[in-house]
């Protein structure tokens, strides 16, 4: 089989090595691709929103599926576009996509379907959100309701702050069009958790849990970022939760979506949060997450490729669906200053440490490769993942992995998993 891959993050990494993996894959595509996936695929540069040349490219070279792994060209309709062609494709089709790409249509979603979220209002004039506001219970949650990179969400604490935030999405909109519309909720306290699944139309079947580290510092301070690091599985999603989940999340966000006419196949990401009231939804994405990829896809013993075929098919219920009873973790070198302001281009030593160790990964996320040389070309450079026999020996792993890179100005938060210590001493 040829596959091609869209995407250039250390998701599309983490896919295009258990791509790697499957026996029935002889050449790999990638576009547009980055300095790590090109020593698996042939990194073609075609960017991610150019749909018409990854039509193109995909019929001249014969493709046998096309994997699209980011949020953008899903809510952009890519897979429709791939289809429209007679070309197979992995991921929602962009009326589905829309799960992640409105959060104003997935709050709607959940309140029709009774899928527990947390309380809230749309709005799509400034006016009325400020109103809305002088009485509003704080913290409050302001969300702008389009795709903004994982950025576009406000917690504030005082009402100044909120108005602020309302000025910021809607009227300054520095989440450009995202923010058009925006959602204020109301502000949940509890564990996050990461659960990602496979959706074929109608059944699931959900991977091993994850958990991110969304804010750029130590001690869950500084912004919010794409993500700091990760680790799986989460200690906190017991099977009680899980059972939970399956009846009132997995299965009737499927099945809601089914009814409105969305039939959704491909991964759906259940961001949740474990309240006292039990778990709520705090978002849906409609893709791997990234850097959750990096964590559950080196544990999947599946064949990948069988298991995306089964989405498209229909026939996700005939596939076994595990993963290896180990541990990962993730710890993402950024370039600091991110998510902000950094420096691009420093040359990153020590790669050449990771080849041949079976349970160390480096996947590539904002690199480039000149004349032999690696550097570093975004604000998360590296996604350093270690497997263990459990979470601790996993992050010790990790952390002793990040020491065999070098770059000018590496960053990393240093806590990544300090939660499982906690879970430690709860038991
Ligand atoms: P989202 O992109 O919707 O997942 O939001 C990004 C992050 O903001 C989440 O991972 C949470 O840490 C936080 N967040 C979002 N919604 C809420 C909420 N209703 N209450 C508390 N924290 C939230
Ligand atoms: N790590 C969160 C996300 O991919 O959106």
């Amino acid at each position: 089989m040829k596959v091609l891959i869209i995407g250039s993050g250390g998701r599309e990494h983490a896919i295009a090595m258990s791509v790697k993996r499957s026996k029935r894959v002889e050449k790999i595509y990638c576009a547009p691709g980055n300095a790590g996936i090109a020593q698996l695929a042939e990194c073609v540069p075609i960017g991610a929103m150019e749909f018409d040349k990854q039509v193109a490219f995909a019929k001249e070279k014969e493709i046998d599926l096309v994997i699209v792994a980011p949020d953008d060209p899903l809510a952009g309709g890519l897979v429709d576009e791939m289809e429209k062609a007679g070309i197979r494709a992995f991921g929602p089709r962009k009326n589905a996509a829309v799960l992640e790409g409105s959060k104003a249509f997935s709050k709607d979603l959940m309140k029709k379907y009774q899928i527990p979220t947390a309380a809230y209002e749309n709005f799509d004039d400034p006016e009325e959100a400020m109103k809305y506001l002088e009485t509003a219970k704080l913290p409050v949650v302001l969300k702008a309701d389009g795709l903004a990179l994982g950025k576009g969400v406000l917690i504030c604490k005082t009402r100044e702050e909120a108005m602020e935030g309302v000025r910021k999405i809607m009227l300054d909109k520095q989440f450009g069009s995202a923010g058009n519309k925006m959602v204020i909720e109301e502000f949940m306290t509890g564990r996050e958790v990461s659960v990602l699944s496979f959706v074929d139309g109608k059944t699931i079947k959900t991977m091993t849990s994850a958990q991110d580290h969304k804010r750029a510092r130590d001690g869950d301070q500084g912004l919010n970022t794409g993500g700091m690091g990760t680790f799986s599985p989460s200690p906190f999603y017991t099977e009680e939760i899980d059972a939970f989940c399956q009846e009132r999340i997995y299965q009737p966000t499927v099945d809601a979506m089914a009814k409105e006419g969305r039939k959704f196949q491909g991964v759906i990401f259940f961001g949740l949060m474990l309240t006292e009231d039990g778990p709520k939804v705090l978002e849906y994405n409609a893709r791997f997450g990234d850097p959750e990829a990096q964590v559950v896809l080196p544990r999947m013993k599946n064949d990948i490729i069988d298991v995306m075929e089964a989405c498209i098919d229909g026939t996700l219920d005939q596939i076994d669906l595990q993963f290896e009873d180990n541990a990962a973790v993730c710890v993402i070198l950024a370039s600091d200053g991110y998510p902000e302001k950094y420096e691009k281009g420093l040359e990153i030593t020590g790669l050449e440490r990771f080849d041949g160790k079976e349970d160390y990964y480096c996947f590539h996320a904002g690199t480039k490769e000149e004349n032999g040389r690696f550097y570093t070309n975004g604000g998360r450079v590296l996604g350093i993942t270690a497997l263990g026999g459990d979470l601790k020996e996993a992050r010790k792993n990790a952390y002793l992995a990040t020491e065999w890179v070098e770059f000018d100005n590496k960053y990393m938060r240093h806590d990544i998993g300090n939660a499982i210590m906690e879970a430690d001493k709860m038991s």
